[in-house]
């Protein structure tokens, strides 16, 4: 370096100072060259303080020197350090972008089960006809599931229920019907504001039994109707306008003479189901037993009632299409998306 680039208040020196600044790559690099160039030791300290020794005008005029180069020199290094910053940051915004192009992962939503869509659907109706839900435990007592409704201990229809005990009293509902007993007991409490009772019970009921259109654990939805008229017709005409409207379509549809210790006369119905080319029994149902009308405290000689315990797998069946009732609870995706 020649001694003119060495004098601090020189051209060719602050020329070289702003190269160097200018090419400091980072923070340290920019600090240490802060120190050497206007630093208490560099040579334009050391410069300021020959002052001291100079004429007033000379010191005037070094004075006025020192501070223009030290003016010049800092705010390069303050731009250099505010660009080093900046560049700083840039790389790091772009090292963390989010790729908003990418396609999101999707949040999956459940569907509800096609038993419960099923349940719903049916339920609608007779909500819209004026029922009320009604509620029952699972766990019931031999008293609600049987004896009330006129099947004794020693009734042989006991055996057809394949029931589930958990002890001499207690044991896991059968049917829905259990619920009627208890919605009826209600209601001859309070009789005048009570009846006519018009009440719908879908629920989970259980018995030991498995094949393509049994399963251990299904569903019914009961319905039981007290007024001072009910009579066997209105239940059939009930029974198929919720058909039709449930289906959409005509089905070939049999009332078939039957039997249950509660209901008399009692029936149940079956439908054609084309999957399976077979007949399909959906439900059961008759005029509620005077017997058992009494045994909830109800008048049989001023009420009657009618009453119907529907399969709900049965009609998802056949509503889907579906062949074997047991893929409702495999709770395998494939099959249950389809219902989603
Ligand atoms: C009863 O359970 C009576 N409580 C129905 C009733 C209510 C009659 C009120 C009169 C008055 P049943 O055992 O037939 O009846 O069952 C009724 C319906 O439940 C059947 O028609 C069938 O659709 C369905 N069901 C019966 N067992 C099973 C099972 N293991 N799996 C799936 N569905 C079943
Ligand atoms: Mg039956």
């Amino acid at each position: 370096m020649s001694s003119e680039s060495q004098n601090p208040l020189s051209d060719a020196f602050v020329a070289s100072a702003l190269a160097q600044i200018n090419e400091a790559s980072d923070e340290s690099a920019l600090q240490q060259l802060k120190v050497n160039l206007i630093g208490k030791k560099s040579e334009l300290a050391q410069l300021s303080k020959t002052m001291g020794s100079l004429g007033a005008d000379e010191k005037k005029q070094l004075g006025q020197s020192l501070h223009e180069v030290r003016t010049q020199l800092g705010s390069a290094l303050d731009a250099r350090s505010a660009l080093l910053k900046q560049e700083k940051l840039n790389a790091k915004l772009a090292s963390e972008t989010i790729d908003v192009t990418l396609q999101p992962r999707g949040r999956k939503l459940g569907g509800v089960h096609p038993v419960t869509q099923i349940q719903e659907r049916m339920s609608e109706f007779f909500i819209r006809a004026g029922f009320e839900v009604a509620n029952g435990p699972e766990v019931e007592s031999e008293f609600y599931n049987f004896e009330a409704l006129n099947i004794p201990s020693h009734h042989p229809a006991r055996a057809m229920h394949d029931t589930f005990y958990f002890d001499s009293e207690y044991l896991l509902r059968t049917h829905t019907s259990s619920v009627q007993i208890r919605a009826m007991q209600q209601a001859a409490k309070n009789p005048e504001n009570s009846l006519p009772l018009k009440i719908i019970c879908p629920g989970r009921v259980y018995r030991c039994d498995s094949d393509q259109t049994h399963s251990p654990m299904f569903h019914q939805l009961e319905g039981l109707v007290v007024t001072e008229s009910a009579n066997f017709a209105q239940l059939k005409s009930l029974i198929q306008s919720f058909l039709s409207e449930f289906f959409g379509r005509k089905l070939d549809v049999r009332f078939r003479p039957s039997y249950f210790p509660f209901t008399e006369p009692s029936a149940e119905v079956d439908l054609f189901s084309e999957e399976s080319d077979r007949w399909l029994e959906v439900l059961g149902c008759g005029m509620v037993h005077p017997k058992v009308l009494e045994n909830c405290g109800i008048d049989p000689s001023v009420y009657t009632g009618y009453a119907f315990g529907m399969g709900i797998e049965r009609f998802a069946m056949l509503y889907y299409g579906v062949t074997d009732l047991r893929l409702f609870f495999q709770n395998d995706l494939r099959f249950l998306n389809q219902f989603a």
